[in-house]
């Protein structure tokens, strides 16, 4: 099985998805200590994590990370790409940097979208949405991947440890896919590290809050974020945890600064062996890792490299379309756009596809199967935000005590309140937007 970010499949599977590519569960230990969890994981919407501890730890020891997501402008704005935007926000009110692409380039690259109409869909579809829906201008800075000349750069230079065998496997690239596509992962990498370059605000955790579509592009940047370290610190195979240069430039420099950074860490048991560019931490264990490869990581740029610590992400489940397949600009009949107006929206709720039995008296009787419709999936992803409600509308449903009918109403009502509260903010939001964007220019 692969996963394709550029096609428009739709994943059933999550389980089998987070299995088979060794993404980890996210689990309520990874959240349960956040102040105020988000509905979307309480209720196992963010199903899956990489390197989500790292995020947690930065948080609850409130020192600074950051939050780097991307859009791509390719149609109208939907309640599927409202799930990021949701999470960005919360991230955002307990401390998080935010650092959002629009992916201009590639739509450019992929789809074959124009620059100038990829910002017009941007602007009007997605960044007006996204201040209407609670994003704050302090500490958020919104650009085009076209006008970034950082991001750009790190582009270019990142593809030094990327070859053409790697994209192949990890998305069937062939002789006649365009190069602007064959670089497309290579701009996505340069939008995820370039907020741990200097000027951004220097090495730290970053976490990528994406669907479960981005994972090759993660998994890449990952790897390139760990082929650029100056240092790589892990436990060998007889069991010492050691730090050790990875090239062969400046070796001794940089173990002597690795000596420097454990000692003031509290590590005392140090074992140098210059040859092996090693530096054997007696008394570390496998606990430290982290904490020892995140301080020397900060030290890297003095000695010209970068330090990128590998990026964080989690994934969350696609919301399924009103007729129940895939949730997507082109079925406007399966989506509820942000900009549809309430009587559009509840037109197309009416005709969804619920859990509902065939006759009124057969759901008295054997009661509805909420798990299998789509009105109750717009509950538990977007309108109802207590538990116990929606719990409560679960467990009615399934009694047949309340009959798809009024739940529709409801939701319907619910629904129309979100809208209605989105166009108002709609429209103090467009004056806006240069609080956002950077460079301002843009
Ligand atoms: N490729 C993403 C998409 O198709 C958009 C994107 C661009 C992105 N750069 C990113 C997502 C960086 C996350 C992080 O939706
Ligand atoms: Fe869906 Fe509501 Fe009908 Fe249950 S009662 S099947 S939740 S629409």
């Amino acid at each position: 099985m692969k996963i394709d970010p550029w096609s428009s499949k739709s994943y059933q599977d999550y389980a089998r998805l987070r299995d088979e590519f060794g993404i980890q569960a996210f689990t309520e230990e990874c959240w349960k200590d956040l102040p105020a969890p988000h509905r979307l994981f309480r209720r196992g919407v963010v199903f899956g994590q990489r390197g989500f501890e790292t995020i947690r730890a930065a948080i609850l020891s409130h020192k600074p990370w950051a939050i780097l997501t991307g859009l791509m402008p390719s149609g109208r704005m939907h309640l599927g790409h409202k799930m990021v935007i949701d999470e960005v926000v919360y991230y955002q009110s307990i401390g998080a940097d935010v650092a959002i692409a629009v992916a201009d380039i590639e739509a450019y690259a992929t789809r074959g979208m124009t620059l100038a109409k990829a910002k017009e869909l941007a602007i009007n579809e997605y960044i007006i949405n996204y201040i209407a829906l609670g994003l704050r201008p302090e500490r958020c800075r919104i650009y085009f991947q076209s006008q970034n000349e950082d991001v750009k750069d790190l582009a270019y230079l990142l593809g030094r440890k990327v070859n053409w065998s790697q994209l192949v496997a990890t998305y069937g690239f062939d002789g006649s896919t365009n190069l602007a596509h064959v670089f497309s992962p290579l701009i996505q990498a340069g939008d995820i590290l370039h907020v741990q370059l200097p000027k951004y605000g220097g090495v730290r955790p970053t976490l990528v809050p994406v669907g479960v579509d981005q994972d090759p592009h993660i998994r890449l940047c990952r790897d390139i974020a760990q082929d650029f370290r100056l240092y790589s610190v892990l436990k060998t195979k007889d069991d010492r945890i050691g730090v050790f240069v990875k090239g062969d430039e400046k070796v001794s420099e940089l173990l002597d600064n690795a000596e420097t950074i454990v000692s003031r860490l509290g590590f005392s048991r140090l074992k140098r062996i210059t040859e092996y560019n090693a530096l054997y931490l007696e008394d570390a264990t496998e606990t430290d890792i982290d904490r020892v490869d995140e301080q020397l990581a900060v030290s890297e740029p003095a000695f010209g490299g970068y330090g990128f610590l590998q990026p964080s992400s989690t994934y969350h489940r696609f919301i399924t379309g009103l007729t129940g397949d895939k949730m997507s600009s082109s079925k406007p009949e399966s989506s509820i756009f942000l900009t549809d107006t309430p009587q559009e929206a509840k037109k197309k709720m009416m005709n969804a596809k619920t859990g509902g039995a065939a006759t009124r008296e057969e759901q008295e009787r054997n009661g509805g199967k909420p798990d299998e419709c789509m009105i109750y999936e717009l509950y538990l992803y977007h309108l109802l935000e207590s538990d116990a409600e929606l719990q409560q509308l679960h467990e009615s449903c399934k009694k047949g005590t309340i009959l798809c009918g009024a739940c529709k109403k409801r939701a319907a009502e619910l629904l129309e309140a979100l809208l209605v509260d989105i166009q108002q903010k709609r429209a103090t939001a467009e004056e806006r937007i240069p609080q956002y964007l950077s460079p301002p220019s843009c």
